[in-house]
């Protein structure tokens, strides 16, 4: 059976397997640049591993959907899975450096603008913009003054997850006169913040925590019912990481019993189904995971993708490889 492939460079040195649906200018220069088969679209995508599986030597995929184990080992010849996204949890990274298999993902060009939405996202739930909007929208404006908000200059923000994006977030409330503190699990040398060791620590010390830290295993859950209860009625979340990272049953009962302030969430522990009682909420912002979602980042990120392709393909090795973990 001959399965769709686009013509690509016919110099190129094997197959790209793309893994995922990826921004359509990059799927085109893809298509130019190499001999690529979109897995996801194809009709029988066991039948294609079967029979053409030792033509792939590199895969392009996404963060949401990463590379399964078990597609790392129907490849024989994958040498690399490029991610498109800085985060990677959904790729198994000890499996596929067990195979040889190197892994990139696209750090920086997307940090500012997650920073700057994290920021947006604390304001409009602080000062309840887009609940303010809905309020002017159903012409309730003239019926009542809408109710006083929160403060937000001279507040105190917590960084879980003093990274890339924790460290850009925590530069941007500086300028608002916002008193910062961050937990990560060590310390980080040279940074003017209160480290707090905890995420219960921080939520306790803060009126808002701003959530940073890298999803998967090591950070699901982490905050917890007892987390949103340091927080406090007068306390507000931002979620800009993962959903996983939130106990999100615990969030949704915490926004219902008022337990916490509110919420600005870009990410949930299901996308794209977002809790019935959040969707009713007026107390939550919730964003369809566009933290990074600018013309300038997207197309940054895609360029990074790129090259870590030609860089591969050409030198063996990528520009962005992220870290091996420590067995
Ligand atoms: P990064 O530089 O690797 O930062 C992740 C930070 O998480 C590290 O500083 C790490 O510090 C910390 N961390 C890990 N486990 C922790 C724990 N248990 N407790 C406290 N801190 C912990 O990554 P980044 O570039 O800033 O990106 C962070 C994450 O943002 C990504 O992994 C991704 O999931 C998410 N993201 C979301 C969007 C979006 O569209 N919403 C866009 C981009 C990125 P220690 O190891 O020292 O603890
Ligand atoms: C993207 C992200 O929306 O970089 C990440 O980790 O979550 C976002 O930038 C995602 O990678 C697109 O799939």
């Amino acid at each position: 059976m001959s399965h769709p492939t686009t013509s690509g460079d016919p110099a190129a040195p094997g197959t790209l397997l793309q893994v995922s649906p990826l921004l359509p200018a990059l799927e085109k220069t893809l298509d130019e640049r190499y001999r690529t088969v979109r897995l996801h679209e194809l009709p029988d995508p066991a039948a294609y591993l079967r029979e053409e599986a030792d033509e792939v030597v590199a895969a392009v995929t996404s963060a949401r959907f990463g590379v399964a184990n078990s597609l790392m080992d129907a490849l024989p010849r994958l040498g690399a899975i490029v991610h498109f996204g800085v985060g990677y949890e959904t790729t198994d990274v000890a499996h596929a450096r067990a195979r040889g298999i190197d892994v990139s993902n696209t750090p920086d060009v997307l940090t500012d603008c997650v920073a700057d939405l994290a920021v947006g996202g604390l304001i409009d739930v602080m000062r309840e913009l887009s609940a303010a909007d809905r309020y002017v929208r159903a012409g309730r404006w003239g019926a009542a003054p809408y109710p006083l908000t929160s403060r937000v200059s001279g507040k105190r923000v917590g960084i879980l997850g003093l990274g890339r994006i924790g460290r850009a977030v925590a530069r941007r409330p500086e300028g608002f006169g916002m008193d910062i503190a961050y937990c990560s699990r060590t310390p980080v040398p040279g940074v003017p913040y209160r480290h707090l060791p905890t995420a219960r620590e921080l939520a306790a010390e803060c009126d808002a925590v701003v959530v940073t830290v890298a999803g998967g295993a090591g950070t699901r859950g982490l905050v917890s019912a007892e987390v949103l209860d340091a927080l406090g009625p007068r306390g507000y979340l931002v979620n800009v990481a993962r959903g996983s990272v939130v106990d999100e049953p615990a969030l949704v009962a915490a926004v219902r019993e008022e337990r916490i302030a509110g919420a600005a969430l870009d990410v949930f522990a299901d996308e794209p189904n977002v809790p019935q009682e959040l969707l009713e909420s007026d107390r939550v912002l919730l964003l369809p995971h566009v933290a990074s979602g600018t013309h300038e980042t997207r197309q940054a990120m895609g360029d990074l993708v790129l090259g870590n392709l030609q860089r591969f393909l050409t030198e063996g090795v990528l520009l962005t490889p992220v870290p091996t973990p420590v067995p």
